[in-house]
């Protein structure tokens, strides 16, 4: 965590915040660095852990958005000739030699900031702190409500996969019409997903806009569970406030995007949760890790987790010997490796299984009393840090990391938080 921190200077103010990984990732995600704050709040590493989240608040806009991705170090974008840079910011000429270059994304990722900053603040109970966070981080959740559901159903909406942080998942294979007998070619599948930022960009990003006419418009199940595990964190760092009025509103809202899910993604057939596609929310029937997502919320109904937890428990599925694969293993799309790069990038999400969405899922399962298996499940993580180091992903089926992996990549340190 140490050799990964950064400090970078905005408006004379000094910044510290964490890089994922130094061979693949040199920026500030959004997601990773909420991890970032639990592991080092984790470590005892109080301080450096609000100051990961105070660097991703300072970026937030007027408007209450905070960006996924913040290119604090600008030499590094060059690198990248796939330009996702630009392909995923606002600034539409900044390939011209003398117009601005971005900073920041026009992209979102799945809201896991007031959760961990509930983390920092369970360690150091610090008000004036929390105090200070408080207006911004309602500010955001009512941004993602206010322009991020624009149906009003409840659930907030993607536009790209990369606000899943799932990128590449099959889940969004239906949106991007990659047809089965494509699953497999990388290439393909890597354009495709990197043509939908292009489309947003030209709809100047108006949810409306997207919603009719982009191909990618996406109710997911990842984003909304975390986002109602959020709201209701958010909810008891109010009431801490004395914020009592906002505490209620929030944990209300918390509850309805629970219902709404259950409401209109449960496949009572199949026992998953399925993202809802487009405007006629069409159901993406591919058995990913985002339909196990609900498992994080605590009022989950009974029968629903039973259902889940079959699935976890099923060796044709997602019980493979290195779990949680990704996607589960009997999926046409199922791929446990990544052997083929394109332009130094490479389709995530399509198999591997990932530290990040263990440690979720671990800890969602402890919740709802499924204790020896979640223990199964850390346990084999555990194993995986420790035998290959802090690798971005690992093979469900032979553990190993591959060669393209990232390498000491910081949210596998998760890996002390199961
Ligand atoms: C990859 C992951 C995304 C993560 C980013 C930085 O793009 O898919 O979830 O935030 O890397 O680690």
């Amino acid at each position: 965590m140490r050799a990964n921190r950064r400090t970078a200077v905005k408006e004379g103010k000094e910044y510290q915040y964490t890089i994922p990984s130094p061979t693949h990732y040199p920026f500030q995600w959004f997601w990773d660095s909420c991890f970032h704050a639990v592991i080092l709040t984790r470590l005892g590493e109080l301080e450096a852990a609000g100051k990961e989240l105070e660097s991703l608040l300072t970026w937030q806009s007027k408007s209450g958005f905070i960006p996924h991705v913040i290119f604090w170090d600008r030499s590094k974008v060059n690198r990248s000739p796939s330009f996702w840079h630009w392909r995923q910011s606002t600034a539409a000429l900044s390939f011209l030699p003398f117009s601005p270059k971005p900073k920041i994304t026009a992209e979102i990722q799945p809201p896991v900031i007031a959760f961990a900053v509930e983390r920092v603040f369970e360690q150091t109970q610090d008000r004036a702190w929390l105090k200070r966070l408080l207006p911004k981080l309602t500010s955001y959740y009512d941004w993602l409500q206010r322009v991020r559901d624009p149906d009003r159903d409840h659930l907030i909406s993607i536009i790209t996969g990369f606000e899943s942080g799932i990128d590449q998942s099959p889940a969004y294979d239906q949106a991007l019409g990659i047809k089965p007998d494509r699953q497999g070619d990388a290439a393909f599948v890597f354009k495709r997903s990197h043509h939908i930022p292009l489309i947003n960009k030209l709809l100047c990003y108006h949810p409306l806009l997207i919603k009719n006419f982009a191909p990618f418009f996406v109710e997911d199940v990842l984003v909304n569970s975390i986002y109602a595990q959020g709201l209701a964190s958010l909810a008891r760092l109010a009431a801490i406030c004395k914020e009592t009025s906002t505490a209620e509103r929030l944990t209300a809202k918390a509850s309805r995007v629970t219902e709404a899910l259950i409401a209109k993604c449960w496949d009572e057939d199949v026992g998953l949760f399925w993202n809802l596609d487009g405007p006629r929310e069409r159901h993406a029937k591919v058995k990913t890790i985002l339909s196990l997502m609900p498992l994080i919320l605590p009022n989950l109904p009974k029968a629903h987790v039973t259902r889940l937890a079959e699935h976890l428990t099923n060796p044709e599925e997602f019980a493979l010997p290195h779990p949680i694969p990704s996607v589960a293993g009997n999926e046409p799309s199922f791929t446990p490796d990544i052997s083929v790069e394109f332009h130094n990038e490479r389709p995530l999400w399509r198999g591997t299984t990932w530290v990040n969405i263990n440690w979720f899922l671990v800890h969602g399962l402890r919740q709802h009393g499924y204790g020896k298996l979640a223990q199964k499940i850390a346990t084999k993580t555990v194993d995986l840090v420790t035998r290959h180091g802090f690798r971005e992903y690992f093979n469900p089926i032979t553990g190993e990391p591959g060669t393209l992996s990232a390498r000491n990549f910081s949210w596998s340190a998760l890996a002390i938080d199961l």
